[in-house]
């Protein structure tokens, strides 16, 4: 196991995209600087998404022109086009996320493309992002799981990644969207992946359905990935994909990290608070177990 690793907090886009009461733009803003006095080196602060597909992030541009960017943190946004590129450009993003999946009924879905038509789509951001000097992290969704295709061939997602990580992606995000994964396979899955793109240049993205995230996240960890990411108060979850729920939350990954004795630079008290904060504003309790414990100790 490596002896740091990078968490990338994804509750400002994954955690948020999908709460159904709109969350007033102040609230994300407010997540986002909170977030960012904690130790975290990377911080998804939004999506430059169609807002008729996620209108709960309409507000991409308000919110990332309204956070106090810190320096040493990174603040990537999703972005699906050339057109979002432009609106994130517009407010100063210097990191995007590129995102498509492993399964075609997904992506269709999803992103209303194939899988080789998204490809070609983000050929000219990749473009520009080169020529503008803006970093591009990319995700395979669907990795462990389809919920429309089922099973979905290991096969398939060393192609994507591989083909995200040659177009120049520096990172590749490997997401179980609808946390289906069991250890084992997550296990096997990483390796398929690591077998065709440098594990240092893969992270591990794992939704918590059935409970099992956690250990997915050690098996990886395990296989020596670096990168996980995980949302405060275990928000989260796709509209376009049936049956997704929270991801891994943070506040459990940094205190299994910090037990292991592996470093993150995270204060995990101040973390906790956020999450718990977050939690009282979306008027439900955290998600996370290790923000309830700390709250009672
Ligand atoms: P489309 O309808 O096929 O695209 O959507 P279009 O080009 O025909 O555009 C339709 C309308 O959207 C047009 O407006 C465009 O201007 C506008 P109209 O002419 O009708 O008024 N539009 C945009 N507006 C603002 N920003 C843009 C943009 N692009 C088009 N960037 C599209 C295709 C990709 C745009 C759409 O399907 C979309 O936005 N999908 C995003 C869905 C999404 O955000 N899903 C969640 C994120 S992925 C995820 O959660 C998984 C992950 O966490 C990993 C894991 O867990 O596996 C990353
Ligand atoms: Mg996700």
């Amino acid at each position: 196991m490596k002896s740091s690793v990078r968490i990338v907090e994804v509750g400002p886009r994954d955690g948020l995209q999908n709460e159904k009461a709109t969350i007033a733009t102040a609230d994300k803003i407010e997540l986002i600087d909170r977030l960012s006095a904690t130790g975290l080196r990377s911080i998804e602060a939004t999506s430059f998404v169609s807002p008729k597909w996620v209108p709960q992030l309409a507000d991409a541009a308000e919110v990332f022109g309204g956070i106090h960017r810190m320096a040493g943190v990174r603040y990537p946004v999703l972005v699906p086009n050339e057109q979002g590129y432009e609106r994130a450009r517009a407010v100063g993003v210097e990191e995007i996320a590129v995102f498509t999946a492993a399964s075609e009924a997904f992506n269709r879905k999803n992103i209303n493309a194939s899988i080789d038509e998204s490809l070609e789509r983000f050929a000219p951001v990749m473009e520009r992002a080169r020529a503008d000097n803006v970093a591009v992290r990319g995700y395979v969704s669907t990795v462990l799981g389809c919920p429309y295709q089922g099973e979905v061939p290991l096969a398939d997602v060393v192609r994507v990644a591989r083909a995200l990580h040659d177009m120049g992606c520096y990172e590749v995000s490997l997401g179980d969207t609808i946390g289906v994964g069991t250890p084992g396979k997550a296990r096997a899955m990483l390796l398929a992946v690591a077998s065709e793109v440098p594990i240092a240049a893969l992270a591990v993205h794992f939704h918590d359905t059935y409970g099992q995230a956690l250990a997915n996240v050690l098996a990886c960890l395990e296989e020596g990935v670096a990168v996980v990411d995980a949302a405060v108060s275990g928000t989260g979850g796709c509209p376009y994909a049936k049956g997704a729920s929270g991801n891994v939350a943070t506040e459990d990954v940094v205190y299994m990290l910090h037990g292991l004795g592996v470093e993150t630079g995270i204060d995990l008290a101040k973390l906790a608070d956020t999450g718990r904060w977050l939690a009282s504003k979306l008027g439900r309790e955290t998600g996370s177990k290790v923000g309830k414990a700390l709250a009672t100790t």
